[in-house]
Formats: C-alpha cells, structure tokens, sequence
C-alpha cells in the first residue's frame, strides 16, 4: 500500500481528473490524498513578500507532500505551458525551507504527470516535465492527456498508478 497525493492545479476539469486518479487508486487499497491549488489561493510569489509578514503559511502543503510517497500533478495548458498557480506553489515551498531540504523532499520522488487542457496538453506535460525534473523528482515517462474532445484512457491511469509505486 501507498500513499499517493494528487496535486491539482485548478478546481474544474482537472480536479476530476484528479478523482479519477484518486478513485483507481482507493480501489487498489491506497491511500490518498488531494490538494487544490488553486483553492489555496496563494499570493502570488515576490522575493518581498517571502521576507515580509505577508508570507503564507504552507507547512500543510509541504507535510502533505513529505509524507507521500508519490505525487501524481493534474494542471491544466496555459499559454503552451503550466498555470501560474503551480509555477507559484513551487517556488513558494522552495525559498519556504532551506535548500537541502528542499532537494531532499523532491530527490527521487515517484511522479506522474496529468492533464485536461483546450487542446492536446502536450506543452504543458513538457513543461512540468522539465520543471519536476529539474527539482529532482522521478518523473514517470507516461502521462495522461485528455481534454475538450479526448477523455482520459482509464488504463493510462491504471498504468500509472501501479507503476508509481514502488
Ligand atoms: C489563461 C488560459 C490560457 C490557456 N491556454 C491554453 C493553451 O495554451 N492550450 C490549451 O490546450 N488550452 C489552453 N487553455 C484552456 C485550458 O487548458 C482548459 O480550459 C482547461 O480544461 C481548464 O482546466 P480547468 O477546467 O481545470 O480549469 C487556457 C485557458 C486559460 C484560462
């Protein structure tokens, strides 16, 4: 059994996307959890602001993603690339502890990479593709891709959940 965390970027489409993951993953005898990240709302990063009392506490959000022991991401394409809500939770946790932790916390990190976007989503499995693996995680080569006119393969999904656990 695992513990599985799935991230979503935005609260519509990919957040069911997300339940989808969630769902295959119970039935499996998982354990799982969600965060939405656009429901957190962060403020948007500055140097300024993470020195200043304004900085958010995200401790919930690191605990949560120390304790899986694989993430799958679920974020939307904007603009051939990833929502700012993602780019904006990354670095907020990585200036929220110290380097080496940081790299502790993502170094060899099962992740699995999901979208539902207006069009193929490939620029923004791309692009969390080079973000995740430069901060070290294992990111799977699989992804799930789905949008307007394409639903998502339910044995992708399938796939990458036995997959992620080791
Ligand atoms: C600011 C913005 C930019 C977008 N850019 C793209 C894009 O480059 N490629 C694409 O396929 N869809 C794009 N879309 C469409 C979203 O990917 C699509 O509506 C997605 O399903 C929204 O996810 P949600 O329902 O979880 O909010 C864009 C949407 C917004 C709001």
């Amino acid at each position: 059994m695992a513990r599985f965390l799935m991230i979503t970027a935005t609260s519509g489409t990919n957040f069911e996307l997300a339940e989808k993951f969630t769902e295959n993953a119970v039935s499996k005898g998982h354990e799982t959890d969600v965060i939405d990240l656009a429901e957190m709302d962060l403020p948007m990063f500055t140097v300024a602001r993470s020195k200043s009392d304004d900085a958010p506490d995200i401790s919930e959000l690191i605990e949560k993603m120390t304790e899986a022991d694989a993430w799958v991401i679920v974020a939307p394409e904007y603009n051939g690339s990833m929502p700012p809500t993602l780019n904006n939770a990354i670095a907020w946790m990585s200036t929220a502890m110290n380097w080496q932790d940081f790299r502790a916390l993502c170094t060899g990190k099962p992740v699995g990479l999901a979208t539902h976007s207006g069009g193929g989503g490939a620029h923004v499995i791309m692009a969390m593709r080079q973000q995740f693996s430069f901060i070290g995680a294992d990111v799977m080569g699989r992804a799930c891709l789905s949008g307007r006119d394409r639903e998502a393969n339910p044995e992708t999904i399938d796939a990458m959940i036995d997959n992620l656990v080791r």
